[in-house]
């Protein structure tokens, strides 16, 4: 990292969340932050450049001002990662149960940003949104695109379905907030909360999901109900 890039990123992150971008730089993996695209209470998003200008997002999480209890209670549900009581250590597994869920859905054939790479607290996703060398804008959410809802829905459902069956997740977040469009095609973010779909609460998070996505899509003309959707995703 050049001594200007790095006198940039001391007044924004932590030493901890710096080294881990130093690591990735230095892995070759991005060349340096390009913009934020949400700074938000857990994470901030950013787009970055690699060195052959293809835009990826750096999801950078945050070590202060994070819901540690809340953290804790989903890595409690998922038995690969037991309970951490560093703050740094819990923020770290954060990050990365996020990347291996999103690495399942993705090779289980969902629409998800493909992973590229994870440090620490930072992650690496495909970037939905404009490529090199236009202004980094990320696609809109579905809430305020979705021109084509029945069709939105077709596809989306197929993917919620091959999230529970094959990679064998409950997203846990699920809503028009949390699904990109791209090309009239729905891209599920954000699988922060997503349990393993034999969790004992995953059942009760997969019937909230539904009830969001369903109430959505009624708002525009659909007559969907909860069970029938349900339903067809938990049927083999
Ligand atoms: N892979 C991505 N490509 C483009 N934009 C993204 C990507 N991931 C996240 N974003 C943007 O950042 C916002 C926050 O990301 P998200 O993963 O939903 O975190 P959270 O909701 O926990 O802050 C998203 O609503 C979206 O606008
Ligand atoms: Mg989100």
């Amino acid at each position: 990292m050049s001594e200007e890039l790095f006198k940039t990123y001391k007044d924004i992150f932590d030493r901890f969340t710096i080294n881990a971008l130093w690591e990735l730089i230095t892995q070759k993996k991005l060349e340096g932050l390009e913009s934020p695209i949400k700074i938000g209470k857990e994470s901030n998003v950013f787009s970055a450049l690699t060195k052959y200008n293809e835009r990826v997002a750096v999801k950078v999480y945050r070590l202060n001002s994070v819901d540690f209890f809340q953290m804790s209670k989903y890595l409690e549900m998922d038995p690969k990662f037991r309970p951490i009581k560093q703050r740094v250590r819990i923020v770290a597994a954060w990050a990365k149960r996020e990347f291996f869920n999103i690495k399942k859905a993705y090779e289980a054939g969902v629409s998800v940003p493909q992973p590229i790479a994870i440090k620490n607290n930072v992650l690496i996703i495909e970037f939905i949104g404009t490529k090199f060398p236009e202004h980094p804008t990320d696609f809109p959410k579905i809430k305020d695109s979705c021109a084509d809802p029945e069709e939105m829905y077709n596809l989306l459902i197929k993917d919620i379905k091959k999230l529970y069956q094959k990679a064998k997740l409950v997203h846990g977040d699920l809503s028009e907030f949390n699904i990109l469009e791209r090309g009239g095609v729905p891209v599920i973010i954000d699988l922060s909360h997503s349990i393993p779909s034999d969790a004992p609460s995953a059942d009760e998070l997969l019937k909230r999901d539904v009830e969001k996505i369903v109430k959505f899509f009624n708002k525009k003309g659909l007559k969907l109900n909860v069970p029938d959707v349900l339903h067809y995703i938990k049927k083999a």
